[in-house]
């Protein structure tokens, strides 16, 4: 079956690009951000050895360059061939698969850390739970799982969501709901961290965003939880 992102496997930074173009600021920034994120968790959750992590939902791997040197060994997944294909010719030190979206085709205990960006709100809310579960069986007792998505609460956030053409089914789900999620599948220690508030590249606007990562504001939040 051809997936909605096989169309989008030379145009997705661009479609990405042209939904925030109204903050001024590039699709990079916000990558970034997501990267200096998840370098903090993985410091404070799992200690100095570098994990080995599975990103769910990697699309064309665009989020991949900025892995490098954080992580041991790097394994993408997608449900869209197209998306894999170019994710592998940019990406020659990632293991990539494609799959058929429900089981994951790896063994119960084989990452440290399991991350789902921006794809949830793709997955059908049925199917969340089982989503959920599967992240949850494939990370090791002690690793982490780490849902990023959009904050349905940050009125920016919802106008770069409406202007997307790939996030027209988009199902947005707050923070609470991934927490939620996550406490059926089996997961403790729970914590959200919101980020993304102020939209500025400035040191001092990402101190701010940093010390206010627990106001419920940010144009996105991470998940996260040990098994
Ligand atoms: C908005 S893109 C995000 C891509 C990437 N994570 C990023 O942040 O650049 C959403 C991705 O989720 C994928 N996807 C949708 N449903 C999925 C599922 N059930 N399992 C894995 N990937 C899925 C889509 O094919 C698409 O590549």
């Amino acid at each position: 079956m051809k997936e909605l992102f096989d169309s989008y496997r030379s145009n997705y930074r661009d479609v990405v690009q042209s939904s925030i173009n109204f903050s001024g600021l590039p699709h990079s920034f916000f990558m970034r951000a997501k990267a200096d994120l998840l370098r903090e968790l993985i410091a404070q959750r799992l200690g100095p050895q570098k994990p080995a992590m599975l990103d769910v939902g990697c699309g064309v791997g665009s989020f991949h360059p900025l892995l490098r040197g954080m992580v041991s060994h790097l394994t993408g997944i997608d449900v869209s061939p197209a998306s894999i294909a170019q994710a592998r010719a940019d990406n020659r030190d990632v293991a990539y698969y494609a799959f058929g979206g429900s089981n994951l085709p790896f063994d119960a205990a084989s990452f440290d850390l399991v991350t789902a960006i921006c794809v949830l709100h793709h997955v059908v809310p049925a199917n969340w739970p089982h989503f959920m579960s599967e992240m949850r069986r494939v990370v090791r007792p002690g690793g982490l799982v780490c849902v990023i998505e959009h904050n349905p609460l940050n009125p920016l956030t919802r106008l770069a969501v409406a202007r997307c053409e790939f996030d027209r089914d988009a199902v947005l789900l707050g923070a609470s709901k991934a927490r939620k999620l996550m406490a059926s599948s089996g997961l403790h220690e729970i914590g959200t961290r919101y980020f993304l508030l102020l939209p500025s590249e400035a040191e001092p606007a990402r101190r701010v965003d940093t010390t206010l990562s627990n106001v419920p504001l940010g144009a996105q939040y991470a998940a996260f939880g040990t098994a």
